[in-house]
């Protein structure tokens, strides 16, 4: 008999619903909500492990949760070490929350490998490390990259170079006039 699948409308309701999860919609992430991240990752995460015949279920979860924290949560505001803690963060929130399996629990936990030291340890946790990686560069890019900005920068660095380039010539030459 035919497994029945479950939607990702269906998965995601319960976390959605939450009040505390809720407040990620008000968290600033890669340059759109906190909210709206998770939410990229984790229907990209659903449709791969569907594909992948893996347990899509827990996969799509453990997306939903990955990034469950508030910047005030921290007790410094250096990226590096955010980069490195959330993930723990995230699972405290998320066990807060709702009840979680071993798989949900590890995939939170060991996101931003090898960021973080903790190892992956199922393929449904591979796919949600991944799937976030590829997410983030997309929406940095989309979000963050100002061609306008990158333009004027890119001009200022030409004329500066120019500048030291005439300034180099006109010292190496000062002799010969
Ligand atoms: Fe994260
Ligand atoms: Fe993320």
């Amino acid at each position: 008999m035919k497994k029945k699948s479950i939607s990702y409308n269906a998965i995601e309701k319960e976390i959605l619903s939450n009040n505390k999860y809720q407040r990620i919609s008000l968290e600033s992430h890669h340059g759109l909500t906190r909210l709206e991240h998770s939410l990229r990752v984790s229907r990209n995460v659903y449709k791969v492990s569907r594909k992948l015949n893996l347990d899509y279920v827990s996969a799509t979860r453990a997306a939903l949760l990955h990034d469950f924290f508030t910047n005030e949560e921290f007790e410094t505001n250096h990226g590096l070490i955010q980069g490195v803690v959330h993930p723990d963060i995230a699972l405290a929130n998320a066990c807060g929350e709702f009840d979680l399996n071993e798989k949900e629990k590890n995939a939170i936990v060991s996101h931003m490998f090898p960021l973080s030291v903790v190892l992956p340890r199922s393929r449904e946790a591979w796919v949600l490390t991944a799937v976030d990686k590829v997410v983030a560069i997309y929406e940095y890019g989309l979000y963050k990259f100002n061609p306008k900005k990158a333009v004027k920068t890119l001009r200022f660095a030409n004329y500066s170079l120019c500048f030291l380039f005439l300034f180099v010539i006109n010292i190496l030459t000062i002799g010969e006039k």
